[in-house]
């Protein structure tokens, strides 16, 4: 098992500059999340830390060794591609055991490794047959399996379950967190999806563009987003924007007068702001309550009902046409074309000026991460 370090690292492709020079810092052991938008770099990132491509610039440290020039296959790492690329002549066996037997291990130790990495996947019964005779969730298993018997140092996930229908989804993804226990290995892994990222990450990298926009843990980043970028990103449905003007400054907080005239308070560092600055203001659709009597309030008309059982997400549009999303209670019987007042707490107010910059939140006790070892729950203690 190793560290991983990325010293501002680089790519270009001729004269496009892909990655602009990334830092991180990977405990062994640890399970990193890389998330951003299709083509800011994540992929490129992943294939530069496997060898298959070249480090323009910055130095690439594994186990305190620079390796930016190290044959792939000695560098201890084991990658698997949404596409899952098996061979698809050979079994399911064959396909496992194919990098071990070049690597000129014995039949035995080869057949022992295959069978116990099956098992832990629950492929055993599966070994002799053909890819094409797997379902989708199968091979990605045997792709997997094909990782796990190399028994790598770091095992590499470029959005391993993008091909998968949504309770295979939820399945493989449950089983990729327990294999992560269970080889307490280093796991660098790409997702688009918002549940894997929250769920399996020790840490999540939101990438932007070619650069760390944010790295930090799941709820460190739903709590704390230091950019309008990294707040609109993590959260689902996405955070509610609505542009407007600081109106007053007081010491832990801001008054706001929105576009449509609403005034909000925001519990946010408000040195350095000037009044009538022009900020946004982000609000989480799950932070926006029908029916309390909360100290701040949005009204508008309701435009959209979704029903999704558990919950109900009303689209309502507010006087200026901006449009918000409140995350309602599952039987809310709001209907389209009503009033709509919707209230919350200026803790839950993020605010953000015109670079795109938050006023950091003030922190709450309740609501110092998890991560922090200065804290002990009920149930450690
Ligand atoms: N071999 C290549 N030559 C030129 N440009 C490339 C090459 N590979 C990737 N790129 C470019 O690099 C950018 C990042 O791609 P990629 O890492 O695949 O993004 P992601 O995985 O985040 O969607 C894209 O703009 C892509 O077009
Ligand atoms: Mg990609």
């Amino acid at each position: 098992m190793a560290d991983v370090k990325l010293n501002h690292i680089k790519k270009s492709y001729g004269k496009v500059d892909v990655l602009h020079g990334i830092d991180l810092d990977i405990k062994h052991g640890e399970f990193v999340v890389l998330v951003g938008a299709s083509g800011c770099g994540k992929s490129t990132l992943l294939r530069l830390i496997a060898g298959l491509e070249e480090i323009t610039a910055g130095e690439l440290v594994i186990d305190n060794k620079i390796v930016n020039h190290l044959d792939p296959a000695r560098r201890g790492i084991a990658m698997v591609f949404q596409s899952y690329a098996l061979y698809p002549h050979m079994s399911v066996f064959k396909n496992m055991a194919f990098g071990l037997k070049i690597a000129g291990q014995n039949k035995r130790a080869v057949r022992e490794k295959v069978e116990q990495a099956a098992k832990i996947l629950q492929i055993d019964h599966l070994l002799d047959r053909l890819p094409r005779e797997l379902s989708g969730g199968q091979r990605q298993r045997v792709a997997i399996g094909r990782a796990i018997v190399r028994d790598p140092n770091v095992f590499l996930f470029d959005e391993p379950l993008s091909n998968l229908d949504a309770a295979l989804r939820v399945q493989t993804r449950v089983e990729i967190g327990k294999l992560h226990k269970d080889l307490g290995a280093t796991i660098i892994y790409v997702t688009h999806d918002q549940v894997e990222a929250m769920t399996l990450g020790d840490k999540i990298v939101v990438m932007n563009a070619g650069r760390v926009e944010q790295c930090g843990s799941p709820l460190e980043l739903y709590r704390y987003p230091q950019t309008k970028f990294v707040a609109g990103f993590i959260g689902s449905p996405k955070m509610n924007f609505i542009e407007g003007h600081v109106d007053k400054t007081a010491t832990e907080y801001l008054t706001i007068t929105l576009e449509d005239g609403t005034q909000v308070q925001a519990h946010v560092d408000t040195s350095g702001i000037q009044e009538g600055t022009k900020v946004t203001v982000g609000i989480r659709p799950e932070h926006l309550f029908e029916g309390r009597n909360l100290p701040g309030q949005l009204s508008g008309d309701v435009k959209l009902v979704e029903h999704l059982g558990e919950v109900t997400y009303i689209y309502m549009s507010l006087a200026d046409g901006t449009e918000v999303v409140v995350r309602g209670e599952g039987e809310s019987e709001v209907e389209v074309g009503d009033k709509l007042q919707a209230s919350f707490a200026p803790e839950s107010v993020h605010v953000f000026n015109m670079d795109g910059k938050a006023l950091p939140r003030i922190r709450r006790s309740a609501e110092i991460p998890a991560d922090n070892p200065a804290i002990v729950t009920a149930s450690q203690a």
